[in-house]
């Protein structure tokens, strides 16, 4: 017997992997997946090794994670509740994907992760892994242990040897994820939606407050809806997500503060920073607003809500998902082009947009001569064929 664990190697998970060896007695493989949490993971070898395991994978996702996952999803300008940017949401599947493959490697039979049993991530993780591995057996510690209370847990840590950091001893810290995309914060002080973040929780970016008084200006160029370049330089999807996230914490971009529906039925207090996707977004909009037809436009803008929605409940491996993505991927054939940006004291402007397949003519728009490719007269009949209906619903009703 065999388990696969999602290893941060972190305190929970060190928990977790203890309390994996003494209750089921199993051996254990730790994963460990760098995302671009921006954390060292080799201390996360180290502790494994410590704790005896034999069988530790690490693996840099990064590439994977922006190519695959955070950017189909930023093709369909995808948000949850008309705010989330699924920062954490679109990370699990992947995480779940190395999981199943490693537990396959080395003939595990069961896999293991730290989410709770009140949160989302639960539920993103597992049904992942069923949908890639129907018979995985699945080991959720925080559904099963007594550990009921922070004070418990540091007891098992330290009774087992596992090292407390000073920082989780006092008062309840956040519950935080990181990753290329963003960082969330839920708990602790958070718990009230009333109480406002404290700014010393904040990472990822000044407050626009402290942002440069002078604007910053940059040219994201695009290439079927994907960035591919930022001011001409051709750069990695993952480099070049860093690189938005630099140039939006450094100008107080993407700090949102909200209140949730989660999956499982509670309301959850969240707040996160994610610079470089809010950019992104408002990018990736401007570049379709010039190369998307308005048919397809709107057909996407009324599917978005759904696509999130498979992917904040971790339907990510759905055929439901799969198919919009088709169609979604369809609508970005000709989403190339070049956008300018304006970052300003946490705003996001764009000023300026061009592509080889814009839609846009000048001569048809423009105030002055219309070239003959419109006529003016024709709106006349339009506008009296569009309103018939009205007309006789008025005509009609008054008599009535
Ligand atoms: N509420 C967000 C979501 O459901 C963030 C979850 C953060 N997860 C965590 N383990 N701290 O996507
Ligand atoms: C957790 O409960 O493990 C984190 C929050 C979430 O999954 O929604």
């Amino acid at each position: 017997k065999k388990v696969v664990l999602a290893y941060s190697g972190g305190l929970d998970t060190s928990i977790i992997l203890k309390w994996l060896q003494d209750e089921y007695g199993c051996e254990v493989v730790t994963f460990t997946a760098d995302l671009g949490q921006g954390e060292e993971l080799e201390p996360a070898r180290a502790k494994a090794e410590k704790m005896g395991i034999k069988q530790i994978y690490i693996d840099d996702l990064r590439e994977t994670f922006v190519k695959d996952y955070v950017f189909p999803m930023f093709r369909a300008n995808a948000q949850y509740e008309g705010l989330y940017l699924l920062g954490t949401s679109i990370a699990r599947p992947l995480i779940a994907k190395r999981q199943i493959e490693i537990a396959k490697e080395v003939g595990a039979d069961a896999v293991c992760h730290g989410a709770t049993g009140k949160g989302n991530d639960q539920v993103r993780f597992e049904v992942s892994y069923y949908a890639l591995k129907p018979d995985i057996k699945v080991i959720a510690p925080w559904r099963e242990w007594t550990l009921s209370s922070r004070t418990e847990m540091i007891q098992y840590a330290e009774t087992n040897g596992i090292p407390v950091p000073a920082s989780k001893r006092g008062e309840a810290p956040y519950s935080m994820d990181a990753n290329l995309l963003h960082i969330s914060y839920e708990g602790n002080a958070l718990e009230d939606p009333w109480v406002a973040p404290s700014e010393s929780m904040f990472t990822r970016s000044v407050s626009p407050e402290q942002a440069p008084d002078k604007p910053t200006e940059i040219e994201i160029e695009f290439e079927k809806g994907n960035p591919v370049a930022i001011d001409g330089v051709k750069m990695s999807p993952a480099t070049l997500l860093a690189k938005l996230n630099q140039l939006g914490g450094d100008n107080g971009i993407g700090r949102i503060d909200l209140v949730e529906s989660r999956f499982v039925g509670m309301k959850s207090r969240g707040v996160y920073e994610t610079p470089g996707g809010t950019i992104l977004l408002m990018a990736h909009r401007g570049i379709e607003s010039i190369t998307l037809d308005r048919g397809e436009s709107h057909l996407k803008d009324d599917l978005m809500p759904r696509y999130a929605e498979l992917i904040y409940n971790g339907f990510w491996f759905s055929p439901e998902r799969e198919a919009l993505q088709t169609l979604i991927d369809k609508t970005q054939e000709y989403c190339t082009g070049t956008v300018r940006v304006k970052l300003y004291k946490g705003n996001v402007s764009i000023t300026g947009r061009k592509s080889p397949y814009s839609l846009y003519d000048k001569m048809i728009a423009s105030f002055e001569d219309d070239g003959g490719l419109y006529n003016q007269a024709d709106a006349g009949g339009f506008i009296k064929l569009q309103a018939l209906r009205l007309r006789t619903m008025g005509i009609s009703r008054k008599q009535a």
